[in-house]
Parts: structure tokens; C-alpha cells; sequence
């Protein structure tokens, strides 16, 4: 007898859960594939397709601080990977101490390669085109093409990673720099518990987080953070009421006054938040989305709720070995501090 109690209780509960999976789905909200080939097809770029020797140099690239003008800025100084993918930082802070001039807050890499487009406003089409942006930038790393281009070619080591890739007569410059950065991004995807159970497992999620998940749904947060990304389309800003810091800094999204909706995969570890980084605490983001883009004052249980959910989405990062790089040559351009 009590073996068919506990039985039905755990048919009850599976069907509970299997109820909620349909319920994400049909809000579009999709898992990242266990399924490795399923996975290569939604990160892959078959104009640049993703191999070992690629991402291995991809990596190099990313951590590589000379390739700025300062010689001390890499990617990785802004999009930490050993802390969510960003910099904790309001603004970033670039070549000589520079915050960024539109109070921009660096957004994670984690996950990017979900985003449709890139960027705050999506002006950019995919990572490889991205990367060319933060080198040149000159809040950012400040660097001209051909120093990208001499950096890299200075070092022998780098020189024959390139042309064992690409073939003995690449030409090495910032568009293939970029483009190889861009190949390692695509590797950097989290799954994570919400994805377990999406794909099938019904005890991936606490009780406490399919309720959240639920409320997620409910209240309306899919209408924009759906699909793999939970995320990465562009869409409207300050729907229904205008967000509370939207003077500091002159952002205001494309010409059309679109913003790239952020990702919520890994949410707890990207403090502070919002495309100018002005709310602090996870609850807050939560409170003020309801208000200005659904017109709803949401309850501190239902923010306390989604809030639990939203933590189902710290991922499991890829394992990344510090790389070790080329040594500068006589040929490498020295640091400028100007
Ligand atoms: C000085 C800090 C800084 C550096 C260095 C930097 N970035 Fe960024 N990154 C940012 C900021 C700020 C944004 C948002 C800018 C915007 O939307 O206009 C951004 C945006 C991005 C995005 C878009 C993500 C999204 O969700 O839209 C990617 C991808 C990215 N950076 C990758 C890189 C790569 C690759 C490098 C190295 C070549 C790099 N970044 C160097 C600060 C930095
Ligand atoms: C109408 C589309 C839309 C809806 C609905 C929506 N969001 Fe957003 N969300 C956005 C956009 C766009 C941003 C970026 C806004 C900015 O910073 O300029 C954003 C940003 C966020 C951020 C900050 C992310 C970061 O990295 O800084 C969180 C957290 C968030 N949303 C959670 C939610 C939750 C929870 C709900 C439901 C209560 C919700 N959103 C509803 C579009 C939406």
C-alpha cells in the first residue's frame, strides 16, 4: 500500500513537472541541446566553422593584453571569465582609466553566441564582426588595425598558429584576429539546471523554482526573455514606464529606441545590471522590469520567487586552462601609455 502511495505521488509530481516543461515551451523558451550535435548546429558559423586549433588560439587572442595600445587591456580585463563573463563594474573602464563615455556596462560572454545580434543597440550582426569593435574602440582598448596586425605577426609562434590554420598564405589582421576570437566565443555556453529540465529531467528543478519559473511566465517576462539566450533580441525599452536611471548616460537604444534584451543566463554573477549598470541587487531588476516594461507592481513574493528561478541559470562554465602566450619579440610594439 504504501508502495503505491509513493508511487502515485511520484507519477503526480513527474506530471506536474512535465506540465510545467510544456508551459516554458509554449512560452518559447528552449533548452540549450544535450546533444552535441544539436549544440554545434546553434553555435557553429559555417563561414567559420569551430575546430580545436582554432579555439585554442581564439583563447590565446582573448586573454592577450598587447594586443591593446596600452598593452595592458585584453578582452578578458572587461569580460572576466573567471567572474560571469563581465567586470562587475557599473561602466567599463578602458585604455588609461577611461570610463566608458555612454556609461555603457559591459555585458556578459557568456552565452553571447545566443544573442541574435550584439551590442546594447544590436548594431552588430554576430561575434566575429563584434570583436573588431572593443580592439579599436578607443575607450576600450584604443588600438589601430595595423598594431593588431603587428602585435600578432611579431610573434613566431602566433605566426604559425595562423598559417596552420588558415593556410600558409593567410594574411594575419584584425579581421582574422577577430574572426578567431570570435570562434572561441561561440564555445562559451552554460548549461545548467533549467536546461536539465528542460531536456527531460523532472527533479533538475526544485518545487521552489518551477513555481518561480511559472511566475517568470505568468507575469509576462517571456514576452522578451525567451528562445535558447532567455534573451537576445532586440525589443522595446521603457514599455509601459520609464526606467528610473534612464538620464545617466545618453543611451537610449537603436534609432528606433530598441534595446538588445540582456541575457538571463547566469543573472546572479553579472551585477550591477541594466545597460548602464545603476541597479545593484537582483531583486531590484526584477522589481523595476515589472514596472516599466509590464506596468505590474510586482509583489515581494513574486519578485522573491522569480528570483529563485532566475538562479537555476548560474550554468556550468566550460573548463578554460589559463593559456600561456607567445613572448614578445623585438618586432612587438612596445606598450603605449598615451
Ligand atoms: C574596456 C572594456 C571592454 C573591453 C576591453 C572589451 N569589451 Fe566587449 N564590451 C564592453 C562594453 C561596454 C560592451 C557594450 C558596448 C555597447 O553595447 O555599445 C561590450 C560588448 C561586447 C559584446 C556584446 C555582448 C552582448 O551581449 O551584446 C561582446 C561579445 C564583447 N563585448 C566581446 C569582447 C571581445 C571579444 C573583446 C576583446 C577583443 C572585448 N569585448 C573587449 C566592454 C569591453
Ligand atoms: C518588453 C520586453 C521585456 C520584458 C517584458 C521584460 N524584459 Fe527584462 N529586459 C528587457 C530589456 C530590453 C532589458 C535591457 C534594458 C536596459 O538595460 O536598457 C532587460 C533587462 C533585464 C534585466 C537586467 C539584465 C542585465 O544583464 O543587466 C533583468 C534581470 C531582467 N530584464 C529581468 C526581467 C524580468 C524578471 C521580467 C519580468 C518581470 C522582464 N525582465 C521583463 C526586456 C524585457
Amino acid at each position: 500500500m504504501k508502495k503505491i502511495i509513493l508511487f502515485s505521488v511520484a507519477v503526480v509530481s513527474s506530471l506536474m513537472a512535465n506540465n510545467v516543461t510544456k508551459e516554458a515551451k509554449d512560452a518559447g523558451l528552449a533548452p540549450i541541446p544535450n546533444d552535441k550535435k544539436a549544440l554545434m548546429k546553434l553555435i557553429d558559423n559555417p563561414k567559420n566553422p569551430i575546430t580545436d586549433a582554432k579555439v585554442e588560439l581564439g583563447k590565446k587572442l582573448y586573454f592577450d593584453p598587447r594586443l591593446s595600445k596600452s598593452g595592458f587591456i585584453s578582452c578578458n580585463s572587461c569580460h572576466n571569465l573567471s567572474e560571469g563573463g563581465d567586470d562587475g563594474l557599473e561602466a567599463a573602464v578602458g585604455h588609461m582609466w577611461t570610463v566608458n563615455p555612454h556609461h555603457l556596462n559591459s555585458p556578459t560572454v557568456y552565452n553571447s553566441v545566443f544573442n541574435s545580434i550584439q551590442f546594447w543597440d544590436g548594431r552588430s550582426p554576430h561575434l566575429e564582426d563584434q570583436a573588431q569593435g572593443p580592439m579599436q574602440a578607443a575607450p576600450e582598448m584604443a588600438a589601430t588595425k595595423q598594431h593588431v596586425a603587428d602585435v600578432v605577426s611579431s610573434m613566431p609562434e602566433y605566426v604559425e598558429a595562423f598559417k596552420s590554420i588558415y593556410g600558409k598564405d593567410v594574411k594575419i589582421d584584425i579581421v582574422k584576429v577577430a574572426d578567431t576570437i570570435g570562434v572561441f566565443e561561440r564555445t562559451l555556453v552554460t548549461p545548467s539546471r533549467f536546461d536539465d529540465f528542460l531536456n527531460g529531467n523532472d527533479k533538475a528543478l526544485t518545487k521552489a523554482e518551477q513555481k518561480g519559473l511559472q511566475t517568470f511566465i505568468q507575469v509576462g517576462c517571456t514576452g522578451c526573455h525567451t528562445g535558447v539566450g532567455i534573451g537576445g533580441d532586440l525589443n522595446g525599452f521603457n514599455v509601459v514606464n520609464t526606467y528610473k536611471y534612464n538620464d545617466v548616460g545618453d543611451f537610449k537604444g537603436d534609432a528606433n529606441g530598441l534595446v538588445r534584451v540582456p541575457t538571463l543566463r547566469n543573472i546572479t554573477q553579472t551585477a550591477p545590471y541594466f545597460h548602464n549598470g545603476m541597479i545593484k541587487t537582483l531583486p531590484a531588476a526584477i522589481k523595476e522590469m515589472g514596472r516599466v516594461q509590464l506596468g505590474a507592481d510586482l509583489t515581494d513574493t513574486q519578485v522573491s520567487e522569480i528570483e529563485t528561478f532566475l538562479k537555476s541559470l548560474d550554468g556550468r562554465k566550460p573548463a578554460i586552462s589559463l593559456p600561456m602566450l607567445p613572448a614578445s619579440t623585438a618586432a612587438t610594439p612596445l606598450p603605449d601609455l598615451k
